[in-house]
């Protein structure tokens, strides 16, 4: 049932994927209207569509480039907006091109929607909550790292000729780092503008949708690596060591948008990873991953010596509590094999 609203309007952006859409669910289970932004009236509707006790408190305004700032005026027309959550980016991993694909969306993304917020916020809005990444805080050319614990004092050094030139999830490790750094860079230059940033710096997300994905083509990439493991002969190679569920991503931006202390913050959001634990987890609770998800080498955690991360201040500042991998892990699991049974039948 939907509670009544208590607590504004907030615009979300990137409402349709998988982040956003979690941090719509909270939003509005924590007493905010909704006010989505979409590229088409038909993923506008959808997105509402997943949220049927709560179709009074959703709104939405059609932003087909976010990169235009005169696309936004009409989702501040009415004075109602008194915080946005920014989440749309592009996460791609394969690019043709690096520019066009992922940089340009992403760090002009970034801008547009913090110059309006102040150009149509009529001074409502004070606070921007942004999705950065971990891949705003990794040093990617740093490997495993033995002996470092990452936290949000860490910076993912890309220039942007580098981030030009990178490939593949690189690529786009980079636009999420030059993405957070412009948006710093935007508040420190607008020091008057009376809005303050908070950041949350995610690893891999996995846990659920707020709904069960339709299509195994449209996982976010961060599930699709989940997904890629069922009825693979093997489990994937350390790749980036830290995770956090979905859910603890959404509470942690509404958290952001909503303490004192939250101003001027970067909050990296996650605990330690390796795929061989989410395995081990999601075989241990469910009959049908012991079938399909590999045996691997259980219990192995290689490597043991890579760097760890530390999410611990959102514990401190925003009040978040983690969950376990396990819970995650089985989560996650449930949908993908009822998305897998649903494409089965279809
Ligand atoms: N999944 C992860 O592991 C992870 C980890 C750290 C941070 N993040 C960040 O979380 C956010 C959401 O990611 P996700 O996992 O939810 O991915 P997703 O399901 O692919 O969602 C991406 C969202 O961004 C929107 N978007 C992408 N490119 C856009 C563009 N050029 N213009 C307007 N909107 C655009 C998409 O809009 P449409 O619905 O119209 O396609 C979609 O709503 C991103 O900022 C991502 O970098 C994700």
């Amino acid at each position: 049932m939907a509670t009544p609203q208590k607590k504004g309007t907030i615009l979300v952006t990137g409402a349709g994927g998988y982040v956003g859409g979690q941090i719509v669910r909270e939003a509005l289970e924590s007493g905010y209207s909704v006010r989505i932004t979409a590229r088409t009236e038909s993923s506008a509707t959808r997105t509402i569509s997943h949220y049927p006790s709560y179709t009074s408190l959703l709104s939405y305004t059609l932003v087909p480039d976010m990169t235009v700032l005169e696309s936004y005026a009409a989702a501040f027309a009415d004075g109602a907006i008194v915080g946005i959550v920014h989440s749309a980016s592009p996460l791609v991993f394969n690019p043709q091109d690096n520019v066009r694909d992922l940089l340009d969306p992403a760090i002009k993304g970034a801008t547009t929607i913090l110059e309006a917020a102040l150009k149509y916020g009529g001074g409502k809005v004070k606070r921007v909550v942004a999705t950065s990444s971990f891949a705003a805080v990794v040093d990617p050319e740093k490997g495993t790292r033995p002996g470092h614990t990452y936290d949000e004092k860490d910076w993912n050094p890309v220039t942007w000729e580098g981030a030009v030139k990178a490939q593949k999830v690189i690529a786009y490790v980079s636009s999420k780092a030059l993405a957070e750094r412009a948006m710093w860079a935007w508040i420190d230059a607008h020091p008057d503008a009376g809005i303050t940033l908070a950041t949350i710096c995610p690893p891999w997300v996995f846990g659920p949708y707020v709904h069960v994905p339709s299509r195994a083509a449209a996982l976010s990439e961060s599930v699709q690596l989940l997904n890629n493991i069922i009825d693979s002969p093997s489990i994937p190679a350390f790749d980036f060591g830290g995770y956090a569920d979905s859910r603890e991503v959404a509470a942690a931006h509404v958290r952001a948008l909503e303490v004192p202390e939250a101003a001027g913050q970067r909050f990296l959001v996650g605990q330690d990873f390796r795929y061989q634990a989410a395995v081990d987890a999601a075989r241990e609770e469910l009959p049908e991953a012991r079938e399909r998800l590999p045996v691997g080498k259980t219990g192995d955690r290689t490597p043991e010596d890579a760097y760890h991360v530390d999410g611990s201040k959102a514990t401190r500042v925003l009040g978040l509590k983690y969950g376990t991998l396990k819970d995650t892990a089985v989560e996650t699991y449930k949908q993908l094999f009822e998305l897998r049974a649903l494409e089965a039948k279809a």
